[in-house]
């Protein structure tokens, strides 16, 4: 280990006191030049935010305690004004890992509960996958200083950051690497790779019943002692994630400033938010925690609720509001680390899935027009769903923005819901299920970074019969996706609809007096690996449906099938098994159009006959049947 690599260690370890006391130097040169340095020193400037957790715990194992913030065990990270690139100021990393150390129990807080329902993790815990992250707040370009304790220095050359387009100018510092991020009133939500420190996923062959294999932990899952041929690569992701998330200041409509009206929840176990009278319930810098057997149930009263920067809430928010605008922002956390999958509310917490009393991390139950603004905030660990509404949801709206999703290890870990006239934007989803969930019309979800693990495609518009018309999807940024297999009935892929809920295998569940029209997806680009580019079992007649502008970096490996696009042939048994139609409503009845699709350098296109189940397209669309579509 370089000298200056164990003097970091140390005083990173070491208690600020020591050094405010002047018992310990400043350790880096940058701190030399900065008389406010200290072993975490914040920034608290108008054009640059940091924060710390005194708290924090490093743990990659076990559920970390109560009062505590699971801490990075590998990265530190400071960040400096590009203005002036000698002041570094600390930002806290947060780690998540799956289970929450947990293991795979089924009652809360019982670590001797392991119960054999499948919750999609099977060798990330045994080949020591974690994700870290860190959120600042900025109004200028700054730089990024990345450190890692275990004694390895960073090249620039090692580091990749993705998206990869970002392009930041990266280089080198002793040690450390310094990422340049300039300023975006969007915010910038991007991933840190490490080179040397890559998980490269494998499965177990061919079938529907493959699954990962590992070749480091014998007593893991999906232990094999040798990789052999047929078992080909399906992800490649940093074992040590690091993500960043770099927010502009919020403006004041995002941040409660009605002392009157606001209850100021106390650190540490919190009951009673059922019965508070206050509309604004508001979590300042510190640890709170509800247990793995309760969460927060608002009372009709709460409207909004608060995260400031420094907040850590490990819990899960239920609104009951009927206040016409519903509200959660601030750059705090909120965390479902201590709850066991599939967190049943209705039976006492326990790992019994039930798709309405699972807990989601979001849930309210709207009143005809209600909508619910969601700025800002990092959601951890959710146990199930996400989120979702009840009520009357076909008249309300949600409008989600600056919005990150991490350590969604479990499977059924899906992304936001949009209500119609909703948007979605500038978000980091990290999922392991539907992701951009388009169910109803009118609806906006744009500027987002995507990490897909393994079940379900990104865009979902199926599971049922839908009249959907004016869905906007542009500019996705996919950086990873990971599938063991391929399931034509819920696929993998980055656009998708899967089979009717009830009944999943049936080709006689559509709806020909159902269409989806005027859909656009727009300008994505899929690094890596990548599934499909579509798999749709329609339950409805489709007419301008328009894909525009896909990149994919690198299809699967053909052996699994993930690579397959497809649209299956269904037909409506209500109507006389009559086929549903793609087209028959569009001008020249195309229904389908595929515009600037390439795979590597490769533009597919009807024209090149590159398109189908034998090309590189891997378009497997029978045209005798579906000929209403184009590729161009
Ligand atoms: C940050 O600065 C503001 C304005 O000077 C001050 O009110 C606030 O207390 C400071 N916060 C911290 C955590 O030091
Ligand atoms: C870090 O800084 C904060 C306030 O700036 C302080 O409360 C805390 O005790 C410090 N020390 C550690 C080890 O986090
Ligand atoms: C955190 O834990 C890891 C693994 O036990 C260890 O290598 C590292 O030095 C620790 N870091 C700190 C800052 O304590
Ligand atoms: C990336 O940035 C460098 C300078 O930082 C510039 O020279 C180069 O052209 C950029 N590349 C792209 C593809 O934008
Ligand atoms: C499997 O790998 C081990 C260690 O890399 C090697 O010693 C052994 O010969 C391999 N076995 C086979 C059957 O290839
Ligand atoms: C695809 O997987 C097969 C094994 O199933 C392997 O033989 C082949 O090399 C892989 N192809 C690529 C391009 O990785
Ligand atoms: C909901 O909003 C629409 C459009 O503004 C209005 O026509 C309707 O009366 C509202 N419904 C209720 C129950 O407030
Ligand atoms: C389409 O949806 C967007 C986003 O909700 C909305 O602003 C627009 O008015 C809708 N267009 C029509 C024709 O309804
Ligand atoms: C879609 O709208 C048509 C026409 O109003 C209606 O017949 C059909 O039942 C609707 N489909 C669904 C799934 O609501
Ligand atoms: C789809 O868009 C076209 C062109 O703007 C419009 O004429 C048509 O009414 C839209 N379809 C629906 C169902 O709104």
């Amino acid at each position: 280990m370089p000298v200056s690599t164990v003097l970091r260690t140390l005083l990173l370890a070491v208690s600020v006191a020591k050094v405010a006391a002047g018992i310990l130097p400043s350790y880096s040169h940058a701190h030399l030049h900065h008389p406010r340095a200290t072993a975490n020193a914040t920034a608290n400037l108008t054009d640059l935010q940091t924060w710390w957790h005194a708290n924090g715990e490093n743990n990659t194992k076990t559920p970390v305690q109560n009062d505590n913030v699971r801490q990075s065990h590998l990265y530190s990270i400071q960040v400096a004004l590009a203005s002036a690139p000698t002041s570094y100021y600390h930002s806290f990393v947060y780690e998540t890992i799956p289970r929450n150390g947990n293991g795979k129990i089924c009652t809360p807080g019982d670590l001797t509960s392991l119960c054999d329902t499948d919750d999609q993790i099977s060798i990330e815990p045994d080949i020591g996958i974690t994700m870290a992250w860190t959120q600042f707040l900025y109004q200028d370009d700054v730089v990024v200083k990345v450190s890692r304790s275990n004694g390895l220095a960073i090249s620039a050359a090692n580091v990749l950051v993705r998206p990869s387009y970002l392009n930041f100018t990266i280089t080198a510092s002793g040690a450390d690497v310094l990422i340049t991020v300039p300023y975006n009133p969007n915010g910038i939500r991007f991933s840190v790779e490490l080179q040397d420190d890559l998980w490269v996923y494998r499965n177990a062959g061919t079938g529907a019943d493959s699954y990962y294999v590992q070749n480091i932990n014998p007593e893991g899952a999906g232990y094999v002692q040798n990789y052999t041929n047929d078992m080909p690569t399906v992800g490649v992701e940093p074992r040590n994630a690091l993500l960043i998330f770099a927010s502009p200041f919020p403006t004041p409509d995002l941040v409660p400033n009605d002392h009157v009206n606001t209850l100021y929840v106390e650190p540490g176990l919190v009951t009673g938010l059922d019965s508070t009278s206050k509309s604004i319930v508001y979590f300042a810098p510190g640890v709170y925690y509800f247990t793995g057997t309760a969460h927060a149930i608002l009372s009709s009263s709460v409207s909004w609720v608060y995260f400031a920067p420094g907040a850590y809430v490990k819990g899960a928010v239920e609104y009951s509001s009927s206040a016409p605008c519903l509200k959660a922002t601030g750059f705090g956390v909120l965390s479902g680390e201590q709850y066991v999958y599939q967190a049943n509310t209705d039976a006492g917490y326990a790992n019994i899935k039930s798709d309405t009393s699972s807990l989601h991390m979001w849930r309210g139950d709207f009143q005809t027009n209600q909508t619910w603004t969601v700025h800002g905030v990092t959601m951890n660990a959710p146990p199930f769903n996400s989120m979702d509404f009840y009520g009357d949801v076909g008249a309300s709206s949600v409008y989600i923005s600056d919005y990150k999703q991490v350590g969604a290890f479990f499977g059924q870990t899906d992304g936001m819901e949009m209500y119609p006239y909703s948007y979605a934007r500038d978000i980091f989803y990290h999922t392991g299920d539907d992701t951009i969930k388009t169910y109803y019309s009118n609806i906006v979800a744009e500027r987002m970074v995507v990490w897909k693990t393994s079940n379900a495609p990104i865009i979902q518009f199926g599971w049922s019969q839908r009249n959907l018309t004016n869905i906007t999807v542009d500019s996705i940024d996919v950086i990873h996706t990971r599938y063991h297999t391929q399931a034509e009935e819920y696929p993998r892929a980055l656009i998708g609809s899967a089979a009717s809920y009830t009944d999943a295998t049936s080709t006689l569940t559509a709806d020909i007096n159902s269409y989806i029209s005027n859909y656009t997806v727009s300008n994505w680009r899929a690094e890596g690996i990548s599934p499909a580019l579509i798999g749709i079992n329609p339950l409805a007649n489709i007419d301008n449906f328009h894909i525009e502008n896909i990149w994919i970096e690198e299809l699967a490996n053909q052996t699994t099938l993930i690579d397959m696009s497809t649209i299956r042939v269904f037909t409506d048994a209500n109507h006389g098994n009559q086929p549903i139609q793609i087209g028959q409503n569009s001008p020249d009845n195309i229904g389908l159009t595929i515009k600037d699709y390439y795979v590597g350098d490769t533009h597919i296109t009807l024209a090149d006959d590159n398109w189908d189940s034998l090309s590189q397209g891997r378009l497997n669309i029978d045209s005798s049947y579906w000929g209403r579509w184009t590729a161009v």
